[in-house]
Parts: structure tokens; sequence; C-alpha cells
């Protein structure tokens, strides 16, 4: 089998690593070599303070846009975590981030789930906040439907080193999501900005710096303890419409929905 033969090969190579260069190389090696993966169902990696215009940076730097929304946000994260202060830096570095290519367009160009909201997910769901988990993942979500994005202020613009005329030439138009859906998300612009989606790039790998930021601010704040309750979340009328479609009410109909309910139910 494939991966026996991988383990066997990395536990000879340690074996002559051990007598050729001395015992203070074997503990990467090992971490390396190590059966379990990184990370395994329920476990959790402690995050770190980050700075959030670093991490849209990373988001933004020319090897990590060109592979698609998802990893943007995902790997952005996780790098930037890797060189933190975390007791948990050496398992982000070991952590095979492109795997979350495929988030892009809305899961390989299917419209669907858009892949900032995936990688949002996929962060909220391996990392632990001072031991908690964290839980401004709606925050994210609202943020996303409700805003106008991506950013276009001077100080986010010109970190990321675009000029307000990049900006303008190939963005043209901020524009709310009011859904947490790649094709909503994306023709919404496209009808705003008057650019076929084919025009996409600058506008989604700036909203997905964007988001990348919205990511560590918020995480930030939980790391500090800071109250989420002055964040803003669901509209008002979603809250109305989940105050009596819950998770556990069978009368009126059950629902589990963390998205804007009239996006698809009312006019919007
Ligand atoms: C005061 C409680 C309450 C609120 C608030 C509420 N609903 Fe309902 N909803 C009901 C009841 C009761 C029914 C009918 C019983 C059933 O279908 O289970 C219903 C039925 C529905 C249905 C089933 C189809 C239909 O029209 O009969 C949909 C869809 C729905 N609600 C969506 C919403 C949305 C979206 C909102 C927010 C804009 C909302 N509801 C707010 C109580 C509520
Ligand atoms: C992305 C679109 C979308 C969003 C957002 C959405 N729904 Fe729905 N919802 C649907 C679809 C599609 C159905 C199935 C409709 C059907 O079969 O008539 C449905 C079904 C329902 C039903 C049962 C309708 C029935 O006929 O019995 C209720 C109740 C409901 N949704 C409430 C909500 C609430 C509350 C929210 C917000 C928390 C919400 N929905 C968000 C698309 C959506």
């Amino acid at each position: 089998m494939m991966s026996m033969d991988r383990r066997n090969a990395l536990k000879n190579i340690i074996g002559i690593t051990t007598c050729a260069a001395g015992a203070t190389l074997v503990p990467s090696f090992t971490a390396q070599a190590a059966d379990a993966p990184v990370i395994m169902p329920g476990d959790k990696l402690a995050y770190a303070k980050l700075d959030p215009m670093e991490v849209a940076k990373i988001a933004y730097r020319d090897d990590v846009r060109s592979n698609g929304c998802m990893y943007q946000v995902f790997h952005a994260v996780v790098e930037a975590l890797a060189n933190s202060s975390s007791a948990d830096a050496d398992k982000f570095a070991a952590i095979p981030t492109a795997l979350s290519v495929y988030g892009g367009g809305g899961v390989k160009g299917q419209g669907t789930i858009c892949g900032n909201n995936n990688a949002t997910g996929m962060l909220y769901g391996i990392l632990s906040i001072n031991g908690n988990a964290p839980a401004s993942l709606s925050k994210i979500s609202s943020y996303y439907e409700q805003e106008a994005l991506p950013r276009d202020d001077d100080a986010f613009l010109t970190a990321l080193g675009v000029t307000k005329a990049d900006f303008d030439t190939n963005v043209k138009a901020k524009t709310e999501a009011r859904s947490l859906l790649c094709h909503a998300s994306l023709t919404r612009w496209s009808e705003a900005a008057n650019l076929p989606i084919s025009k996409k790039g600058m506008r989604c790998q700036l909203l997905s710096a964007t988001i990348a930021y919205r990511v560590v601010e918020l995480l930030n704040m939980e790391f500090d303890g800071e109250d989420l309750g002055t964040v803003p979340g669901f509209t008002e009328e979603t809250s109305e419409c989940l105050s009596c479609h819950t998770k556990g009410a069978t009368m009126p109909t059950s629902v589990m929905a963390g998205m804007e309910c009239d996006t698809c139910h009312g006019t919007k």
C-alpha cells in the first residue's frame, strides 16, 4: 500500500539522519512521520492573535490569490497561525491548505456556497480560542450578506498594493450579496458593475482579502473576551423568522438555517 511505503520510507530517512547528522534533526522528522494525521475529528488548534491587515495581505499575495477564494481565506489564516506564537504553530504549518482549492467559484465553479464562507466554516471547525470554540461564525455570514463589498477604502487598497483606479476599472461596484451563495453574490455584482462574471478576478480576490480581514478581526475580539453583541448579526426580519422557525420547533415548520430568510422567501 502506498501509505505504508511512504511511512516506512520516512522511518528509514529518520534512521539514516539519526546516525549521520545527530539527534538534533530528529524531532521535526518524527513529527512528520507520526502515524496520526495532524488533526483528528474533534481536535482543536489554539488561535493566537493576528494582525488582520497582514492576513489580508497574505490572502491577496500573487501565489495565494491565484488559487481561488476558499484557499485565499483558509490558507491566509493558517499560514499566519503557522508563523504565530500559537502553541499549535507546528500543526498549522502541517495542514495541507491546498485541499481547500476546490471551494473556488462556489465549489469548482458550481456557484453553491461561496468559498469565503466555506473557508470560514473550515477554520471555525478546527480553532479554539483560549480553550473555547469560536462563536462568531454567523457574524461573518451577516457581514458577507449585508455589507457592500469588497472594501475599497484607501488604507485597505494601499496595503494590498491596489490603486483606486485599478478598483474602478476592474471591480467598479461594491455590492451586497444578500446570500451566502457564490451565484447570488456574483450575479448581483455582475449586474451592478455591468461586467460579465468572466471578469470577476480582482473583485473576488479583494472580496476574499476583505473576508480574511474580517475573520481575524472577529477572532481577535473573541480572543480578548470582547462582547460580540455589539457586532451586527441577523437582520431584524431574519431574527423574527427565527423566533418561530427554530431547530426544535415542529409547529411552525422546523428550520435550521443561519441564512437571510427573505433572500429566498421574500422580495429582496
Ligand atoms: C409568529 C411566528 C412566525 C414567524 C415570526 C414567522 N413564521 Fe413562518 N410560519 C409560522 C406558522 C405558524 C406557519 C404555518 C405552519 C407551518 O407551516 O408549519 C408558518 C409557515 C411558513 C412557511 C411555509 C409556507 C407557507 O407560506 O405556508 C414558510 C416558508 C415560512 N413560514 C417562512 C417564514 C419566514 C421567511 C419568516 C420571516 C420573514 C417567518 N416565516 C416568520 C410562524 C411564523
Ligand atoms: C437559499 C434559499 C433559502 C433560504 C436563504 C431560506 N430558505 Fe427556506 N426554503 C427554501 C426552499 C427552496 C424551500 C423548499 C420550498 C418548497 O418546497 O416549497 C424552503 C422551505 C422552507 C420552509 C418550509 C416551507 C413549506 O412549504 O413547508 C420554511 C418554513 C422555511 N423554508 C423557512 C426559512 C427560514 C425561517 C429561513 C431563514 C432562517 C429560510 N427558510 C431560509 C429556500 C431558502
